[in-house]
């Protein structure tokens, strides 16, 4: 299973351009393009393009709300990295952005990664503003204390402890199914989607989330360190507890299926423009990297 190179590419160019013009301080500007340009999958990119498309939306209004997205996922990598985070040296097979500049930097350049996001959505006039703020409240309710933050706290404070299935689906579908989900959301918003199918993008997408941190969680225990960009064992370092520390590996890779083949199940209800997500969540289940 492949994802979509060209989308990938698109994203980045849009990334790039946006990062050219942000007029930040040189060694600010430095650490944002360092850890947005260093790699990265544009998973969630290329699911607000697929979206857009699967609902027969223009792809180029898609541009700015899929570079936002993947700004703001990038300041969550940088802040999850942390040493009062995960502590992790590597990323995108690279030193991590506290490593390669300072904490400090490394801070800021995530603070300034996620505002540039709700800049570029709140300034672009290709979307009409009704749509801007549905995206703005849209992104501030996945990533917020609700949403995102929510998971990562959630993953900080179970470190250690014994939970149940519940809390770790209920953790994962916060700190990354939120945001995945939301890039479906977007697709839809852009398309002026009614709400039946919006409920459909969001359902497909929060699965997907769900779907794509079982993974992470096989691949931080099983993967090869070349591939998924850092040393693998993280998790078991930190005492986290992920779908392979509290359910084992025969359940996370059970679950993961079962998950992924009821999501796309589900998302062929939009038609046959939707096989592209179909594709898409096969490679995101499985993905070595
Ligand atoms: C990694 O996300 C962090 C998680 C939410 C599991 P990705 O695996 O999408 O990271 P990049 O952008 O491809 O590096
Ligand atoms: C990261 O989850 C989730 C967010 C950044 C919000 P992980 O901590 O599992 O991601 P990796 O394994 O470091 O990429
Ligand atoms: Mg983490
Ligand atoms: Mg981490
Ligand atoms: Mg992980």
């Amino acid at each position: 299973m492949t994802d979509f190179p060209d989308l990938r590419k698109r994203n980045t160019a849009q990334l790039n351009w946006h990062l050219d013009q942000c007029n930040a301080p040189p060694q600010l500007q430095e650490a944002m393009r360092y850890s947005v340009l260093n790699g990265g999958k544009r998973i969630r990119a290329q699911l607000v393009y697929l979206s857009t498309m699967a609902l027969g939306a223009d792809i180029g209004v898609a541009d700015s709300p899929a570079a936002a997205i993947e700004l703001v996922h990038a300041y969550s990598l940088i802040h999850d990295d942390l040493p009062a985070m995960d502590d992790d040296d590597y990323r995108r097979n690279k030193p991590s952005c506290h490593i390669k500049f300072d904490e400090a930097t490394a801070i800021l350049a995530g603070d300034a990664l996620q505002t540039l996001g709700f800049q570029i959505l709140a300034e672009d006039d290709k979307l009409n503003p009704e749509v801007r703020l549905r995206m703005i409240g849209g992104l501030t309710r996945a990533i917020g204390g609700a949403g995102m933050i929510a998971g990562q706290i959630l993953d900080l404070s179970y470190e250690n402890k014994r939970i149940n299935k519940q809390q770790l689906e209920q953790m994962h579908l916060l700190k990354t199914g939120a945001l995945i989900s939301l890039s479906m959301e977007f697709g839809g918003m852009i398309a002026g989607a009614d709400s039946n199918t919006q409920e459909i993008l969001e359902q497909f997408g929060s699965a997907l989330g769900l779907a794509f941190q079982i993974r992470d969680d096989i691949l931080d225990a099983t993967g090869e360190d070349e591939d998924i960009g850092k040393p693998r064992g993280s998790d078991a370092a930190n005492q986290k507890s992920t779908f392979v520390t509290t359910l084992g590996l025969d359940v996370a890779r059970r679950s993961l299926k079962e998950i992924v083949d009821t999501a796309n199940d589900s998302i062929m209800k939009l038609g046959p423009g939707a096989r592209p997500l179909q594709q898409l969540a096969g490679f995101v289940a499985t993905r070595n990297h």
